[in-house]
């Protein structure tokens, strides 16, 4: 299960990177204007710093234009992978990019249909917008399954990648349902470990600790200190 992180900024990125959860990068254009500077910098300054994948969207709609744009942004780095609209035009798209061995992350995918074309002719990734589609009242972890399934029935390379994560619900279910990999905004790792419950119970423990004098717990916590001593010691 690989995890990447769903943002274009800098510090965000080396910030989970220190913790372990940046197998690769997703952006899409509006998390790139986010940042507010020349879009191919930032992407060239992420590449620098991410040896996974790093998916980059085509901005154009007309098909020639976006293979136009897709081939140049395949070359800024080895490890970009162009996201391409699960449409009619991206279908278009995407299979010329195939004949020339540039991977794409099909995106924008709301429900399995979407993706059965791109699955059988084997596009790296299936972005599957799990938490996007709440907006409308409506679920789709149900799809994670499906699509997996799909992929797995057509004996395909493509991996599926759980995107549009918004709550840590969706992160379990990424895992448990079957997605290859998840794509998780920094803000969803927060709310993961800023449970109030969590936060709560640690309280109440420490709380309760203290309240033991501090010479009677002494040796409990400077225990780490005796063994450091012991070592130089011998
Ligand atoms: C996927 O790669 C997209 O960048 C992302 O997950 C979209 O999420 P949103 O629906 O929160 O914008």
């Amino acid at each position: 299960m690989e995890f990447f992180l769903d943002t274009a900024s800098i510090d965000e990125i080396n910030r989970y990177k220190e913790l372990g959860l940046v197998d690769g990068v997703t952006t899409n254009p509006q998390l790139l204007s986010k940042e507010g500077r020349d879009p191919l910098e930032q992407v060239r300054e992420i590449a620098a710093i991410v040896s996974g994948p790093i998916s980059v969207e085509v901005t154009h709609t007309d098909p020639q234009r976006m293979v136009e744009q897709a081939r140049g942004l395949a070359r800024v780095a080895e490890n970009t992978v162009i996201k391409v609209p699960a449409s009619m035009v991206g279908l278009t798209v995407a299979r010329r990019l195939k004949e020339e061995g540039i991977k794409t992350n099909i995106t924008l995918v709301f429900h399995p249909s979407q993706a059965v074309p791109f699955i059988r002719m084997g596009a790296e990734f299936i972005s599957l917008f799990v938490g996007r589609v709440e907006d409308f009242g409506l679920d789709n972890r149900e799809h994670i399954r499906r699509i997996r399934s799909m992929i797995d029935e057509m004996k395909s390379p493509t991996r599926l990648l759980a995107a549009s994560i918004r709550n840590p619900d969706y992160l379990v279910a990424a895992v448990t349902d079957g997605a290859h990999a998840v794509t998780m905004p920094p803000v969803c790792w927060e709310k993961v470990y800023n449970n109030p419950l969590f936060n709560q119970a640690e309280l109440e423990f420490l709380e309760s600790w203290r309240k033991l004098p501090p010479r009677v717990r002494e040796g409990y916590e400077s225990i780490a200190l005796d063994r450091e001593v012991a070592q130089n010691a011998s």
